[in-house]
């Protein structure tokens, strides 16, 4: 969705070693512990792009996503939205930063408020943020009814009265409704009929079409962010382990565990179907990670540095690859 005239345009959203820590009591003696569920994850979204996230359950992809939506502060780094920090400098306090970036969540059904009318809750965010008046308001719910395929009269209606589908397309109105510069969907279409998950893609491919919006898109269905992603970030335990161009990382996926992500969806023609990588045992937990690289007890290529040395991301063939064996 990225052409190539924006390419020289400044980052809408920068995010500069983003790190988010929690402090939890555990076992018998309730031992403070801490859940290292965001380790300095850094990336730029252009405008009108889409950068997608992507690895296994319990990564840290949600808690990215809060700390984007500035839904939670995180223990260190910069969130900057057109160049101002609003991580640090109170941005959450701030409507007009906060305004520029919506989520949209998993479960449509628990994301809308079932005592309020579509209409109702489409006004909200108007109502809140705006001067416009009841007319106009009404005025702008219709038109983006309409942009996102659903018919005028159902603004009176309920969220029960609608399908999966449906509620998701209000939930993502509702995010629309002040245009803002950035939209965080956390799994959007993971809890929708595989039928309607490809309509609900193409939605919100027109509508950044429509608004210029830039998304970042966390999943764990890699052939939804083959159809939707201009650039890919693949996490590994709060970290990234490679970024880059989606075309580079599907083509040709170089981080052990990219190739793993890739060589387990069979609808994805990589370079390296041939050698097909599998990998053993569970995502380590966040609250006491191995020693030096993160995936180094899965990995298949793991040499000893491995097991010491964590692994900075570095430029290798047009992407950052964060692997100590890689371009070796
Ligand atoms: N408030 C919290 N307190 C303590 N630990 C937390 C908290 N929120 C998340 N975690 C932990 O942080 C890690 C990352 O969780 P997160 O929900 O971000 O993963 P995820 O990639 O979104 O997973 P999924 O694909 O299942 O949604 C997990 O180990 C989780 O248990
Ligand atoms: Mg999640």
């Amino acid at each position: 969705m990225q052409d190539q005239l924006i390419t020289n345009v400044p980052p809408v959203l920068e995010a500069q070693q983003l790190t988010r820590h929690y402090s939890v009591s555990q076992g018998l003696f309730r031992d403070k512990g801490t859940v290292k569920a965001l380790n300095g994850v850094s990336f730029t979204l252009k405008k009108a792009s889409t950068l997608a996230v992507v690895g296994e359950s319990g990564c840290g992809k949600s808690t990215l996503a809060r700390q984007l939506t500035m839904i939670e502060k995180p223990s260190s780094g910069r969130l900057l939205i057109d160049g101002v920090d609003v991580a640090t400098n109170g941005g959450a306090n701030n409507p007009a930063l906060r305004r520029q970036l919506q989520m949209v969540f998993q479960n449509p059904y628990a994301s809308l408020n079932p005592r309020k009318s579509i209409d109702a809750t489409l006004q909200e965010p108007l109502r809140i943020n705006t001067a416009l008046t009841a007319s106009e308001r009404r005025e702008r719910v219709d038109a983006m009814l309409q942009q996102v395929g659903l018919r005028p009269e159902f603004a009176s209606r309920y969220p029960h009265m609608f399908s999966g589908g449906q509620r998701q397309r209000v939930a993502i109105a509702r995010a629309m409704m002040l245009n803002p510069a950035v939209v965080v969907a956390d799994e959007p279409v993971s809890a929708l009929d595989v039928s309607i998950q490809a309509q609900i893609l193409n939605l919100f491919m027109d509508l950044q079409a429509s608004f210029n919006t830039s998304y970042v898109f966390i999943s764990h269905n890699l052939s939804v962010v083959e159809h939707v992603a201009d650039e890919v970030l693949v996490m590994y335990l709060g970290s990234a382990v490679e970024y880059g161009s989606k075309q580079a990382l599907f083509e040709n996926p170089l981080h052990p565990y990219t190739r793993v992500l890739i060589s387990a969806t069979p609808a994805i023609r990589a370079q390296d179907r041939k050698e097909r990588i599998r990998i053993t045992g569970e995502l380590p937990s966040p609250l006491h990670p191995p020693a030096g690289c993160a995936f180094s007890p899965r990995c298949p290529f793991a040499q000893s540095r491995c097991h010491t040395e964590a692994p900075a991301l570095r430029q290798v063939e047009g992407r950052l690859v964060a692997c100590h064996i890689v371009g070796t």
